[in-house]
């Protein structure tokens, strides 16, 4: 069984969707932990609620990026993590964590890679006037939104959405593709093998 750690600073739909669906067959992956390093954020009160362990780290106390990322892999250690889920984690991680686990961090991010990389994806994409938006998961590497595709799904924009209205839609299928992909992930290689990058 893959021991998922999730990473996450917000509201934790994504969190809450994958958590849910890995607890129906067939069981492949488990979420083991939430690590959260904004301490008022909604995703912790999900984790209570879900019975899932939670850390609450704030990166405020943290000497430097890679201190707190020294923390972060004592925690996914001490939980056996073997999958890192960034599921709206909103800092850039550094090679502490990328070199603890290699190829074993993904991230979801609201935008068809590589158009729309960093904060408010989903706003850049309306200012473009692109007529499809969508999700995309990726392997995490030292850049921002830069690292390998796994899987995508798209979404028409209509010429009436607004910023909420598209981030609901990107949201929608976040909760499905999230899920997929660390399905996948564990069906196929626990954490290592390379996936074809896909787009529904
Ligand atoms: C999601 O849309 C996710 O793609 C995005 O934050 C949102 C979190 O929603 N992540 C990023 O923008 C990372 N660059 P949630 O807290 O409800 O899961």
């Amino acid at each position: 069984m893959l021991r998922v750690g999730v990473l996450a600073s917000g509201g934790g739909s994504n969190f809450e969707a994958l958590v849910s669906d890995l607890r129906t067959p067939p069981l492949l992956a488990t979420v083991v932990s939430l690590t959260c390093n904004v301490e008022s954020a909604p995703v912790i009160e999900r984790a209570h609620r879900l019975g899932v362990k939670c850390h609450v780290l704030s990166h405020r106390h943290a000497a430097s990026r890679e201190a707190f990322d020294t923390q972060l892999v004592d925690f996914l250690r001490t939980d056996n993590v073997n999958l890192v889920v960034l599921a709206g984690y909103m800092r850039l991680v550094s090679p502490v964590l990328l070199e603890a686990f290699p190829r074993a961090v993904i991230n979801i991010h609201p935008s068809l890679l590589p158009d729309f990389k960093g904060l408010h994806a989903v706003r850049q994409a309306l200012a473009a006037k692109v007529t499809t938006s969508g999700c995309t998961v990726h392997f995490v590497d030292a850049g921002m939104d830069t690292g390998q595709t796994i899987a995508q799904a798209s979404v028409a924009v209509a010429p009436s959405d607004t910023e909420d209205s598209l981030a609901s839609k990107i949201h929608q299928l976040e909760h499905q593709l999230l899920p997929r992909v660390v399905r996948t992930l564990a069906a196929e290689r626990g954490v290592h093998a390379d996936l074809q990058v896909s787009r529904t």
